[in-house]
């Protein structure tokens, strides 16, 4: 079956971008001028993806406002005769299926997915972590869809982290099958020194099937007293093997203060209206701030 939907979880409290969050959920923190989200959504449709959950909660409601129609400034750039300005506007609207729907309390990231179960019904999706942004010439969630579709197993997006930053993340048992590809047979969140199996982790995207609903609701909370999706995700590996895929590309964490300046300045470096004078005033500001 074709991997058609996408549930983007965007309910955490995202208390690593405090203060800021308390007014601006992390994923529409802006990367130049397009929020976070922006990119997720462009990552799914070109991976095919045509139906998208978001998973919101309270003080969440930009992100609806994001991807509706703007009248007022549709109506401004319109007397303003913008027509390009105009269409780029209303197309953020239209770029996909978008629904919504509240995680009431944020009970962690399986518990969010879990959210999307109806939504999804008996059908493969993909899930990109709304906080997650990947810079990547092939998109990583269609990269994931392939995979699934090849091997008929789930499929996480993974990369290498530092071995003293491997107990904020997850760790993958894994063994190399194709190039950039590996099976996993088992993976651990939050692992101590003694249940670390491999320096690779997810990092952000994930095509699960359905059957991980199941799973979601027969497993008990889990690290922090949060519904952990990787505790679903590893019961899975070890009862029929999942695929890992070691994404090329830059990951940025937005969901912290040094992962969005470095989104900023990436993005900035390469923007098409600004780039040239960033990379030029970003030159000199090293030299003459910095060294
Ligand atoms: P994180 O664990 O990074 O989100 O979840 P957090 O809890 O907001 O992080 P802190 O507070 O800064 O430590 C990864 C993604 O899953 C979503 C988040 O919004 C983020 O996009 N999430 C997390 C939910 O939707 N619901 C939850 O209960 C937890």
């Amino acid at each position: 079956m074709k991997v058609r939907k996408a549930v983007i979880p965007a309910a955490g409290l995202g208390t690593r971008m405090l203060p800021a969050a308390k007014a601006v959920p992390k994923e529409m923190m802006p990367i130049v001028d397009k929020p976070a989200m922006h990119y997720q959504i462009e990552e799914a449709v070109a991976s095919g993806i045509t139906d998208i959950l978001i998973i919101t909660n309270r003080g969440k409601e930009s992100i609806e406002d994001y991807f509706d129609y703007s009248p007022e400034y549709e109506r401004h750039l319109e007397m303003k005769g913008k027509a390009e300005e105009l269409e780029a506007l209303r197309s953020i609207a239209n770029m996909a299926n978008i629904t919504f729907i509240r995680q009431k309390e944020a009970k962690g990231l399986g518990h969010a997915v879990l959210c999307a179960k109806e939504f999804i019904g008996n059908e493969p999706f993909a899930v990109l972590y709304g906080d997650d942004l990947i810079e990547s010439d092939t998109p990583t969630t269609k990269k994931l869809v392939e995979i699934y579709e090849k091997y008929q197993k789930g499929a996480v997006g993974v990369s290498l982290v530092l071995p003293e930053l491997i107990h904020k993340y997850c760790s993958l048992k894994v063994e190399a099958v194709e190039e950039r590809i590996f099976s996993c047979t088992d993976m651990v969140e939050k692992p101590s020194p003694d249940k670390v199996m491999s320096y690779y982790s997810i990092l952000g995207r994930v095509v699960m099937p359905p059957e991980i609903f199941g799973i979601l609701e027969s497993i008990g909370y889990g690290y922090g007293g949060e519904l952990q999706l990787t505790d679903a995700m590893g019961e899975l590996a070890r009862r029929k093997g999942v695929m890992a895929y070691d994404f090329p590309g830059t990951h940025h964490d937005m969901g912290s203060k040094l992962g969005l300046l470095k989104a900023n300045v990436t993005y900035g470096a390469k923007h098409g209206e600004i780039g040239e004078e960033f990379r030029a005033w970003l030159k000199k500001f090293v030299s003459e701030e910095l060294l």
